[in-house]
């Protein structure tokens, strides 16, 4: 099936977090307690955030087929390096290509912005997300436990994406 990637806007908030209602409790089931996922999608996916990283000029990307299956989120940090906050796909779409689809994207739209590095945050234990991110060529280089409020940590590697070695 046809895939696009198209930019994300203000009308597209209800979208995002109903993907992120699906795909969260399954993803991280293993990983979270379910307190922390309710917890930190009410805490990310607060339509408020989320318009006000998109007026802030955050770039949000959904990947599209017959309905909206994926999206990615990704801010300028500053000196070039860029940080892909959110990268996900609907459950019954994942391991088609199209989380590689919409990175490669992500990292097209970083480049033309000016930006030479891509940089993440991934549980230590998502093996599954680990192994795609070093397919996609981000290698980790280092470690961050983070307190998230309501006595949450996310632990954590940082994985980073040189994008010159990728033009
Ligand atoms: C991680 C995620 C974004 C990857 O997107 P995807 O569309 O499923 O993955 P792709 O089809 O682009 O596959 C990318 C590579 O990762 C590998 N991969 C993907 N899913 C995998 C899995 N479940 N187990 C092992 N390897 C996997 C594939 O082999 C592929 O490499 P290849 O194309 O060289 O064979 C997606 O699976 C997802 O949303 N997962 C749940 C949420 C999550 O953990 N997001 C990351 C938060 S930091």
């Amino acid at each position: 099936m046809n895939i696009t990637i198209d930019f994300l806007s203000p009308r597209d908030v209800a979208v995002i977090r109903q993907l992120a209602e699906r795909i969260w409790p399954i993803a991280y089931r293993e990983l979270l307690s379910t307190d922390q996922i309710r917890y930190m999608i009410d805490q990310r996916y607060d339509p408020e955030v989320l318009l006000e990283q998109m007026a802030a000029g955050d770039l949000f990307l959904g990947a599209r087929k017959d309905r909206w299956c994926g999206y990615a989120h990704v801010y300028a940090l500053g000196l070039g390096t860029f940080k892909l906050d959110k990268l996900y796909v609907d459950i019954d779409d994942q391991r088609q290509g199209i989380g590689r689809k919409l990175l490669e994207r992500v990292s097209s739209e970083v480049v033309l912005a000016g930006g030479v590095e891509l940089t993440l945050r991934v549980n230590r234990n998502n093996l599954k997300a680990i192994r795609a991110y070093e397919r996609y060529g981000f290698e980790i280089t280092g470690t961050d436990k983070v307190a998230i409020g309501g006595g949450f940590f996310m632990d954590d590697y940082v994985m980073t994406c040189s994008l010159d070695e990728k033009e």
